[in-house]
């Protein structure tokens, strides 16, 4: 089995992160999306991974290379325009061949392993295993409908959802994707459907299964959905402290502290992540939050919160909340007077006070 990542398309969902890098690259628990794909793709003993990217797909290989520090051989496909998902699978036939596959959409991120699905997928000697999440909005999805257990249509994005279902962004696939993903035509906003991809196998009478799955994330573009994607991963993170803690800290929960880190005078309330080289004096780190590689944090407070890494964080008098922070941000508290508060903010960028 061979597995296929998306990491092209527009990213515009994500601004202002995603004006400076790939949204596929954006950091969750200090570790780009990207990285959980291929992890689960490693650990279902998949080796050849085929990654979509943009025409100038550069920072994608930049921070993937050639896949050898998880055991895979990557190769790069480029598209040239984001035409949609089934364009995407119909380019790469070459690279999968006649070989079944996991198709996997870099920007989601589920709990758990692939195997399971895997082996439905197998064992039931499917043409297509999709797999289900139960979402509040499912007209933002392809949604299917129900018989049963049977998945009889397909709509992408419809007005009127046909379930409460959203089809996630994992799939698995047999050579008859092709037959498919070949033979449909562009919809009204001019892409190739993935969910008419499907719809073309429903019609064929092609075996089409499914596995329903709890802990799933899609980025929406809103920050509290990135906030959600890092609660999710944080809550199954295991505490790993190899940075240095002083004796009048408290740090409790599941806390990783990487290398060259320093906690002193502070309280730390896992699940927290805080990356290489950070330095936290006299705050308070709450639950959910992310901190990157060389932060400074001095007399403040920081809860559910991802914070990208070089930023840094000064005397701020309230707590910080439910925040994202770019790479290198800087909230410092503004000295002298007349009292203000003074920005220096990127497009499209959000700053609420109280
Ligand atoms: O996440 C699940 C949903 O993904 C499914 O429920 C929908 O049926 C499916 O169409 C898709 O919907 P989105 O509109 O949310 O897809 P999006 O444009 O966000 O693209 C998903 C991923 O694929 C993302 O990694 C970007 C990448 N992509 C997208 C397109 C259209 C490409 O690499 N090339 C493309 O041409």
């Amino acid at each position: 089995m061979k597995a296929l990542i998306t990491a092209g398309g527009k990213g515009t969902r994500l601004r202002p992160l995603t004006h400076t890098q790939n949204k596929h690259l954006l950091p969750i628990a200090n570790k780009p999306i990207l990285h959980y794909s291929l992890e689960k793709v490693a650990d279902a003993g998949i080796r050849e991974v085929g990654i979509i990217t943009h025409k100038n797909g550069d920072e994608v290989k930049a921070a993937l290379g050639n896949g050898e520090q998880w055991g895979l051989a990557i190769t790069y496909i480029p598209q040239n325009a984001p035409l949609g998902l089934a364009h995407a699978v119909k380019i790469s036939q070459n690279f999968i061949g006649d070989e079944p596959f996991i198709f996997y959409l870099g920007d989601n991120m589920v709990v758990g392993g692939l195997e399971k699905f895997i082996e439905v997928f197998e064992r039931e000697g499917s043409n297509c295993h999709l797999t289900l999440a139960r979402v509040k909005d499912p007209e933002r999805f392809g949604v299917p409908e129900l018989k049963g257990n049977r998945i009889v249509a397909i709509e992408e994005k419809p007005l009127h959802p046909k379930s409460r279902f959203a089809v996630s962004g994992i799939y698995l696939y047999d050579k008859t994707i092709f037959e498919a993903v070949n033979n449909i035509k562009p919809s009204a906003r001019g892409e190739l459907e993935i969910s008419d991809a499907h719809q073309y196998l429903i019609d064929k009478g092609y075996k089409i299964t499914y596995s329903e799955i709890t802990g799933w994330w899609k980025d929406t573009g809103k920050p509290e959905d990135i906030l959600e994607a890092n609660r999710l991963i944080l809550e199954h993170t295991e505490s790993n402290i190899s940075g240095l803690v002083n004796n009048d800290s408290i740090v409790t929960g599941n806390v990783v502290l990487e290398e060259g880190a320093r906690i002193s005078h502070s309280t730390v309330r896992g699940p927290v992540v805080i990356g290489k080289n950070a330095v936290i004096e006299n705050c308070f780190i709450g639950p959910f939050t992310s901190i990157g590689h060389d932060c400074i944090i001095r007399n403040s407070e920081v809860e559910f919160s991802i914070v990208l890494h070089e930023c840094e964080i000064l005397d701020v008098g309230v707590r910080i909340e439910g925040s994202l922070l770019g790479v290198g941000a800087r909230v410092v508290n503004a000295e002298g007077r007349p009292r203000t508060h003074r920005f220096m903010v990127g497009d499209q960028s959000l700053i609420e006070i109280r």
